[in-house]
């Protein structure tokens, strides 16, 4: 691809972002489509100073990553909605030097879940109180299903617990309920700790859908688990790409080449 003065500039800001997998995934995205983009990553520190470069440079749009969801939220003109409520902004939109904020992660594992389930009504267990599990939770609990909060703390727990007006749970509860859908949004699993999973064997129980954010390794052990108990799984890489179809759509305008990104990012893993 020949870039040009009329090239548009993308960027993830986060600390580190040596790993992302955001720049493969939307500069694939960007070639398949024909759409005159580039996405590079800058780790950064400081990012009041990250989003003056978006405005001196006409960067048109970003996602923000660690650590800066939260922070990035002062220094932006406007936040949407859903983005309000978690609390939270992992993508960001210049426009003529306006800038707004969004969350796709949550409508991410919406579109996931949506892939291989209906969430309306539906028992789901989020195991998890962190940044991760208010994005799922919020863009969760507007699709209907019903929640209960499942975390080691119980005080991180009650408190998203209520501010999704859903039940809390401890860990230790979770053989005491039932539940349609159980998501793991703690980074039990992750590498370099693949032999571990959030919840005893035990409780995985045929017919269940289980989703894990975690997508490094791609299949965990407890995505492992519950497709050996005869359970719908979903990776952590499905949430990822339509968290990141949605950053597309929102900076280009143009449907997302969901298939394209998710083979870019499989390759790339
Ligand atoms: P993120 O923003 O990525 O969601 P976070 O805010 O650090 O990350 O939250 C991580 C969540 O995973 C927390 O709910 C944490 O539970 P605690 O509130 O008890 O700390 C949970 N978590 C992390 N490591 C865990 C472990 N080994 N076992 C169970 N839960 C764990």
């Amino acid at each position: 691809m020949i870039f040009d003065t009329n090239t548009s500039v993308y960027a993830v800001f986060g600390d580190p972002v040596s790993h992302s997998l955001s720049p493969v995934m939307h500069n694939r995205a960007f070639e398949s489509t024909g759409y005159k983009g580039v996405y590079l990553a800058f780790g950064v520190k400081n990012i009041k100073n990250a989003l003056i470069s978006v405005i001196t440079l006409g960067i048109k749009g970003a996602s923000i990553t660690i650590p800066h969801k939260m922070e990035v939220m002062k220094y932006l003109d406007k936040a949407d909605d859903v983005a309000l409520q978690i609390g939270a902004v992992n993508t960001i939109i210049n426009i003529d030097g306006c800038l707004k904020g969004y969350n796709s992660d949550g409508l991410g594992a919406v579109k996931a879940l949506s892939e291989k389930t209906v969430i309306k009504g539906k028992n789901i267990a989020i195991i998890g109180a962190g940044g991760a599990a208010r994005a799922v939770g919020f863009c969760i609990m507007k699709e209907g299903g019903r929640i209960t909060v499942i975390n080691r703390s119980t005080e991180k727990g009650e408190r998203l617990a209520g501010d999704l007006s859903s039940d809390f749970r401890p860990l230790n509860d979770i053989g005491k309920m039932k539940f349609d859908i159980l998501i793991n949004t703690t980074p039990v699993g992750m590498t370099p700790h693949t032999d571990v999973m959030p919840i005893e064997r035990r409780y995985i129980e045929k017919g269940m859908v289980v989703m894990d954010i975690v997508y490094n390794p791609l299949k965990t052990r407890l995505l492992k688990e519950a497709k050996m108990a005869g359970c719908v799984t979903i990776d952590g890489v499905s949430m990822f790409v339509h968290q990141g179809a949605f950053q597309f759509e929102l900076w280009t305008g143009i449907k997302a080449p969901v298939d394209v990104m998710k083979n870019a990012v499989m390759n790339a893993l």
